[in-house]
């Protein structure tokens, strides 16, 4: 143990190699504003977050953290956390605006400015080419319904690589295609907004393709690119010992880890779970193969563990979750369990024999508040890293071959449905001002970085 903080739990920072990565995350929609700018079109979110009822107080993210134009500042914040690496996303409709067609090149200025700023800065970029921001000009046309989608990824893909992949070389494909295609096609709780079995297996199918494909254009574009999958999971624990929970619990999993697991690990869509939706899926010759192919590294977003008992009326999976009493919550509403992270890090090891993971995702919120010495004192969100920090290191003692680990998030930003009012930052943002401060939370994990580095040193 080489770390031992007051009354705080001793973390093990020896468990983490000298190399380890330590990073924040964002995703471009969530942060950016400027959606008209240079000469970005709509995505699905501008479209949606218009919706009457469909985000908390009506927010949208026209101007966000206005990371677009203070972008500096905050690789200022990473240098001032001491991260040495940074993921983020690029926004598609900056890009390539209409979804296929023409490339908007003062769209890939920005990100050019930005990777040069973090490698000046010594932050390694990671860079993630879809994080649920679609051109809308693609929804209109079918969205992920439609095969053609996943072919215009690979083109905009392969635009991306051209001109960031001599500084990029960690890449992910896709963020939470689960979020893309069930929450926003059978939930309709984030863009597009449908509730529409068919639709989610058809999207969820070519998500998956899509990533195939991109994986293909980067390997063709970019040589030198480390390519990964980012993908959350929850662990699922039936509610009881009936066998009708059981049941359930398989069900959960097999709908939120291995429908997005599987496939990409040469075990195609599980058959229980293809008779479950009774969707036919668009397969093509040669598809299973690009959907698996080979990947250089895994990211594992994880936030929550989950508890269903059957639910034979209910929605797809029929397996309703159930709300444990007296366990710790987030602001989010979320069961707080860092052993959630531990299990899934070693089921990604043992079960789908990933090589190289990140926790690319992870973290907590809750209603921060400025004290009146302009400070965001956030023991709660401390807590939670820390927890899932130990919870990595265990797991590194166990053989998972951990590389890093993303904060999730640099910034409070946009929450999607929630709007502003869910707070995931190791930094605050005051909205009308866009003044930033480091919370405790964030100074806390400088100081493990820190310490990482000392204990690692020499
Ligand atoms: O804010 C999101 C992020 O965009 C994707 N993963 C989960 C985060 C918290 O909900």
């Amino acid at each position: 143990m080489s770390e031992s903080t007051g009354s705080r739990p001793a973390l093990d920072l020896e468990a983490f190699p000298p190399s380890f990565a330590w990073g924040t995350a964002t995703s471009a929609y969530q942060i950016e504003g400027a959606v008209a700018e240079d000469g970005r079109a709509p995505s699905i979110w501008d479209t949606f977050s218009r919706v009457p009822g469909a985000i908390d107080n009506g927010d949208h993210g026209d101007t966000a953290c206005d990371h677009y134009h203070r972008w500096r500042e905050d690789i200022a914040l990473m240098k001032e956390l001491g991260t040495d690496t940074y993921r983020l996303s690029v926004a598609w409709p900056r890009v390539v605006p209409g979804g296929d067609g023409p490339v908007n090149k003062a769209g890939l200025d920005f990100y050019d400015r930005l990777v040069d700023g973090l490698l000046d800065a010594g932050v390694t970029p990671s860079v993630t080419l879809y994080h649920w921001d679609l051109p809308q000009a693609l929804q209109d046309r079918g969205g992920w319904t439609v095969r053609e989608t996943a072919e215009h990824l690979a083109a905009y893909t392969t635009a991306v690589a051209e001109r960031l992949g001599d500084r990029v070389t960690r890449w992910a494909t896709l963020n939470e295609p689960l979020c893309s295609g069930w929450i926003g096609h059978l939930e309709g709780r984030m863009a597009p907004g449908l509730t529409d079995l068919t639709a989610a297996v058809r999207a969820s199918y070519h998500l998956l393709l899509g990533h195939g494909l991109a994986t293909q254009a980067l390997r063709a574009a970019a040589p030198g690119a480390r390519i990964g999958l980012v993908t959350n999971h929850s662990t699922v624990a039936p509610a009881s010992d009936r066998p009708e929970d059981l049941a359930a619990a398989a069900r959960m999993d097999g709908h939120t880890n291995r429908w997005w697991l599987d496939p990409v690990y040469g075990r195609g869509f599980p058959t229980d779970m293809r008779e479950l939706y009774g969707v036919e899926l668009p397969e093509k010759p040669g598809d299973a193969e690009l959907i698996a192919a080979p990947l250089d590294w895994h990211g594992l977003n994880y936030y929550f563990p989950v508890t269903v008992a059957d639910d034979p009326e209910g929605p797809v999976p029929y397996a309703r979750e159930v709300r444990l009493p007296d366990v710790p919550r987030s602001g989010m509403d979320w069961q707080i369990d860092a052993g959630g992270l531990e299990a899934l890090l070693l089921r990604l090891t043992e079960d789908y024999g990933v090589r190289e993971l990140y926790v690319t995702e992870n973290g907590s919120a809750f209603p921060d508040a400025v004290g009146p010495d302009g400070s965001v004192h956030d023991p709660e969100r401390t807590g939670y890293l820390e927890q899932h920090l130990a919870a990595c290191a265990r797991a590194v003692r166990k053989g998972v071959p951990l590389a890093g680990y993303y904060a999730w998030s640099l910034l409070d930003n946009f929450e999607w449905a929630y709007g502003y009012d869910k707070r995931f930052g190791l930094v605050h943002v005051d909205y009308a001002t866009q003044k930033r401060t480091v919370k405790t939370s964030g100074r806390r994990y400088a100081d493990i970085i820190r310490a990482h580095r000392e204990t690692t040193a020499g």
